[in-house]
């Protein structure tokens, strides 16, 4: 069975008070683009065309605003309330109609992932997904008390994993980025709350762990993995997106790109798009991808 994504979209996005007062933190600016872009354009590289976002019932309609039903880079999109913040794997229980026994990637609304050889990664953790297995990526932060921290043995096995530990056990966190089998939703479901009351993803991977069925993928050297969650990630983000564009001439999280070179919008397709966002920058890029001004169309599926 084919991979569906979910984009969790939801919180009420405190830590960056007061520039989410009236609006959601994964709508805020990037550089040039929404934050959700950005995973948005990771679940699209894994190859999935079936895509839920969650979010709260009062910012739901701004991503439905903007996004649409998804055709305008070749997705299909469902929508869907997270009421309270309840955890992250509440996911997979709001989203078990939707996944119906598929197997899944979820990646969080604020996480940025970019690199070059991400798409190959990607697509071998959704095949692994396929075949049963579990995936998720560990990154080297400077900062381990801020999320979930994966210790290793002598030999590279995965000894633990554990939530925003206090004395933390290694460097590598677990990015928000999660590849599960088609039982996800049933394991959500028999998870318990933790102390702070949520439905806790370090948990769920915990239960893949325990089965045997956790891959930990290291994205070292030539990766690079931002949550955007405060203010100083945040503006780390937008210059980061910034540097690498101006001097690599490419987009990052370009969803009518990604579309075009999978073959999942047509060329006119493409032109209508760039037509309708003018003359931004946005479009102007859009039209040069289709003047065929950079190499990856040549990879342009048929
Ligand atoms: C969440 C997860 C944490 C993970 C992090 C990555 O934390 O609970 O395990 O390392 O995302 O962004 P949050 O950002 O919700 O505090």
């Amino acid at each position: 069975m084919p991979l569906k994504g979910i984009v969790l979209a939801g919180g009420t996005g405190s830590r960056l008070f007061p520039l989410t007062m009236v609006t959601s933190k994964q709508l805020l600016p990037v550089y040039d683009k929404p934050m959700i872009y950005y995973p948005l354009s990771v679940l699209m590289q894994a190859g999935i065309r079936d895509i839920l976002i969650i979010s709260t019932p009062l910012d739901l309609p701004r991503f439905e605003m903007l996004l649409g039903d998804g055709s305008a880079f070749g997705v299909r999109l469902s929508y869907a309330e997270q009421k309270a913040p309840n955890g992250l794997a509440e996911a997979f229980i709001i989203g078990r109609e939707f996944l119906s026994g598929s197997p899944v990637a979820m990646i969080l609304g604020d996480n940025i992932f970019a690199g070059h050889g991400l798409r190959k990664r990607l697509v071998e953790a959704a095949g692994n997904a396929e075949k049963g297995r579990a995936t998720i990526f560990g990154y080297y932060v400077d900062d381990p008390e801020r999320f979930g921290i994966v210790e290793f043995d002598g030999s590279g096995r995965v000894v633990s994993i554990e939530e925003k530990p206090e004395k933390p056990k290694s460097n590598y966190c677990v990015t928000g980025l999660y590849f599960y089998d088609g039982n996800a939703s049933d394991m959500a479901a028999s998870l318990k709350p933790s102390r702070r009351g949520e439905l806790e993803i370090t948990d769920l991977n915990r239960l893949y762990l325990e089965k045997g069925l956790l891959n930990v993928e290291i994205l070292g050297q030539g990766f690079t993995w931002l949550d955007t969650g405060t203010h100083e990630s945040l503006a780390d983000a937008t210059l980061f997106v910034k540097t690498m564009e101006t001097h690599q001439h490419r987009k990052i999280g370009c969803l009518e790109e990604i579309a075009f070179i999978n073959g999942w919008i047509s060329r006119s397709e493409l032109e209508a798009v760039a037509d309708r966002l003018g003359s931004s920058q946005y479009g102007q890029y859009l039209r040069a991808v289709l003047d065929g001004r950079y190499i990856d169309i040549t990879r342009r599926k048929p």
